[in-house]
């Protein structure tokens, strides 16, 4: 009875002995993965899933676990950049964008950027995921095969305001028994019915169930990275339970610097400041290294490990060890701009950021009962589309888009603005490109492996990509112009309607949105003149070497990224256990 008891509450201390602070806790492990972002917090929990397979995450940043900024889906923009969680990264001046400097923040801690962004669950078309599959060679990177592990990332679950949610979603195409929570919004804002009446009003933004079946054109319902009101990140793939297996350990607060050959062209050591002595220390996976530290990171680390393009790397003063001209090129990122309206109302989200007894108000409701509008991300709608097939644009420079079911630009519908304005209400349009054509790359400039990398993403480089943002807003002022807004809009304060005036407003005014992918890109197995990794993400020309994260992604898909990672470390996880016969 007592030793029972005993043996019950060992097992309830949370996180007991998982969270390793010191390196002087290290054991002996099989797979050593870097970062606990998307990519290494799945691929890391379904390893562990085999009692006899031991993982060790190493993560650059702390548990995150103690922020209500992190926790309220709202806040997220309060996140970055230059924060406590972010990076702090910046683009080189971008010479299509006035030659501006964008931050281009990088989440660090437990759950990486999905533990910063804001939350919006978008899987791309079929199109997008089957042209991963044309990319690769491997049929099974293409959608049909993939959608079992969309689902399979996902907990489904249902709005905290209780309301019926038929014709929100469709519950075929998503999952419920996963890690990370999905959700549609669980408070109603006051824009809502406009939203949806616009859809019935004009043809042109016709209203779509559910923008993750394969299908995402049309105005929908946003899903959200939210449980029950809270965020989930990638740090649900950590949930107390998974932390009590006796197999997986977590060395927080720890770069890593590099990966090292314990023999010739094996890449399987992880080279790391210890943060308790300041030393470079090393540890050897007895079976895998995992890269999963990003669109960023991983390259910059390959980098300063030798492997690379030989010629930039030797300019450097970096030995080359392995010659990958491809690593941290092709990096595709989305670019997008706001278009604001003042409007006829006060009930706007403006209101709530310029009075601070309100905004306490609605935490306190947060806190107690996680309902309020705090538990919904920075829109409830969101639109996919594409531009008229008989536009100039498609004419003149073909179709950007995989295909014609996959959208141009997309529209995030928000009830105000998220700064704090003197006065006014507002509505405000994001409108991003989302089939862009251009491309950047992730370089290094130092030998020092703590410096911050060279991070260009080459937005609109290709000429394609303003026309499709000029016509975007030109689109969501179409949306305005419905019989459902009238009355409701006072001023337009884009101030540009020409064409050049447009993408003068543009290359003033557009950010990136942050979805870097393709800088360790998947080639076909044979394929040596692209590429990075093989389809089955093992670096290519070495062994001990594998990549589970944003970067091996070969194209981007036109929806935000976390869903694409979470699904390729779910197949992932596969790979790598049929391999070694794991459970
Ligand atoms: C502001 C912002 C908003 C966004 N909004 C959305 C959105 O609404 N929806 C969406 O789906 N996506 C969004 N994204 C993008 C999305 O979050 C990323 O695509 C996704 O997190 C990528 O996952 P990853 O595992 O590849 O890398 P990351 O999430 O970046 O994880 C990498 C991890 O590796 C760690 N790491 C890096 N280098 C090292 C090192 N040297 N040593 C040790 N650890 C290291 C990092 O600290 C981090 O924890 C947004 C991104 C940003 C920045
Ligand atoms: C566990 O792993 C060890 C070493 O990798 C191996 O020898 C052993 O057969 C495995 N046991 C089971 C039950 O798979
Ligand atoms: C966060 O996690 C750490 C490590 O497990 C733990 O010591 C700490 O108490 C946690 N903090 C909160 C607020 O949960
Ligand atoms: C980013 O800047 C913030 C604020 O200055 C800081 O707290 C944080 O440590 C910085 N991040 C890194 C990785 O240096
Ligand atoms: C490698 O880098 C060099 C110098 O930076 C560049 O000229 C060359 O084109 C690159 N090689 C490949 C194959 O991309
Ligand atoms: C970029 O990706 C394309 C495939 O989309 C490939 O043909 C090209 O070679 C890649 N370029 C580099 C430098 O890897
Ligand atoms: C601010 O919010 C509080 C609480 O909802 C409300 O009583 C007050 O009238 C608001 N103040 C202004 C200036 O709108
Ligand atoms: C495209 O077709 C629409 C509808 O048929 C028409 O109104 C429009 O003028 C056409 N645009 C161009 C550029 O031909
Ligand atoms: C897209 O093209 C395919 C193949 O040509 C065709 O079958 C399909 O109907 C087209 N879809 C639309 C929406 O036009
Ligand atoms: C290297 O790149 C960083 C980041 O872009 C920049 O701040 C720095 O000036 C560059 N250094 C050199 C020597 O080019
Ligand atoms: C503002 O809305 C009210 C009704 O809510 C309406 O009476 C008024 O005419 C609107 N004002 C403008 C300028 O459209
Ligand atoms: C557009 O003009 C209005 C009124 O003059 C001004 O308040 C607003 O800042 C301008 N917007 C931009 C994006 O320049
Ligand atoms: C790659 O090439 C090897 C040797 O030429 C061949 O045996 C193998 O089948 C090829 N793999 C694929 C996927 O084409």
């Amino acid at each position: 009875m007592f030793s029972g008891l005993f043996f019950v509450s060992l097992l309830a201390l949370p996180g007991f002995g998982k969270f390793l602070q010191s390196s002087a806790d290290l054991q002996a492990y099989d797979f050593v993965v870097i970062g606990a972002g998307p990519g290494g917090a799945a691929v890391s929990n379904r390893l562990t899933e085999d009692p006899n397979v031991s993982v060790l995450v190493v993560e650059a940043g702390g548990t995150n676990n103690d922020s209500i900024t992190i926790d309220v889906p709202l806040l997220c923009t309060m996140l970055t950049p230059n924060t406590q969680w972010d990076w702090n990264y910046t683009t080189t001046p971008q010479p299509n964008l006035n030659d501006r400097v964008l931050p281009f923040p990088r989440g660090l801690g437990l759950g990486g950027t999905s533990a910063v962004n804001c939350l919006v669950y978008t899987r791309g078309s079929k199109q997008n995921i089957d042209r991963w599959a044309e990319l690769s060679g491997d049929s099974s990177w293409g959608w049909d095969a993939m959608l079992p592990y969309f689902k399979k990332s996902e907990k489904f679950n249902f709005p905290v305001d209780g309301h019926n949610v038929s014709g929100q979603f469709d519950p075929a195409f998503h999952g419920f028994d996963g890690f990370i929570g999905v959700s549609v919004p669980g408070a109603s804002r006051a824009i809502d019915d406009r939203v949806i009446q616009t859809t019935k009003d004009l043809a042109e933004f016709p209203f779509s169930i559910d923008m993750n079946t394969g299908d995402h054109l049309g105005v929908s319902w946003v899903q959200a990275l939210v449980d029950r009101g809270i965020r989930s990140s990638a740090a649900a793939y950590f949930s107390p339970e998974v932390l009590a297996r006796q197999n997986l350990d977590i060395l927080l607060n720890t770069r890593v610097s590099r990966v090292l050959a314990s023999s010739k062209n094996s890449f399987n050591v992880v080279q790391y400041l210890d943060s308790v002595d300041g030393k470079l220390k090393t540890i050897k996976a007895a079976k895998e290294v995992i890269l999963s530290a990003g669109a960023v990171g991983t390259p910059s680390i390959l980098l300063h490990s030798g492997i690379g393009n030989a010629t930039h790397l030797t300019s450097l003063g970096i030995k080359p060890l392995v010659n990958l001209p491809s690593v941290g090129q092709n990096l595709t990122d989305h670019i997008g701009v706001s278009s604001t309206w003042l409007v006829n109302s006060t009930l706007t989200y403006d209101a709530v950021l310029r009075n601070e007894t309100l905004a306490e108000e609605l935490l306190q409701q947060w806190k107690a009962t996680k309902t309020g509008i705090y538990v919904d991300t920075s829109e409830n709608h969101l639109a996919f589309l594409r531009l008229p097939e008989n536009s100039t644009v498609l004419k003149e420079f073909g179709d950007p888009a995989a295909g014609n079911e996959t959208a141009h630009f997309e529209f995030l519908f928000q009830n105000g603005l998220n700064s704090v304005t003197a006065s006014g209400n507002y509505l405000n349009i994001p409108s991003g490109n989302v089939s862009p054509k251009s491309s950047g790359a992730v370089t290094i400039n130092s030998t020092n492996p703590f410096d911050a990398p060279v991070i260009d993403p080459g937005l609109l480089s290709h000429p394609v990509d303003i026309a499709v943002l000029r016509e975007a807003i030109k689109s969501a002022h179409r949306f305005v112009k419905a019989a459902a807004w009238k009355g409701y809009i006072l001023q337009d304060l884009t101030n540009a309607t020409t064409d050049a005036e447009i993408e003068d407003f543009i290359r003033e005014n557009a950010v990136s949105f942050f979805h870097p992918v393709a800088t360790a890109a998947m080639s076909p197995f044979n394929t040596t003149d692209w590429g990075v990794v093989n389809p089955d993400l093992k670096v290519k020309s070495v062994k001990g070497l594998r990549i589970v994260d944003a970067s091996v992604a070969p194209s981007l898909p036109a929806a935000h990224t976390s869903a694409a990672v979470y699904g390729i470390a779910e197949r992932a996880a596969d790979i790598i256990k049929a391999e070694y016969g794991l459970l």
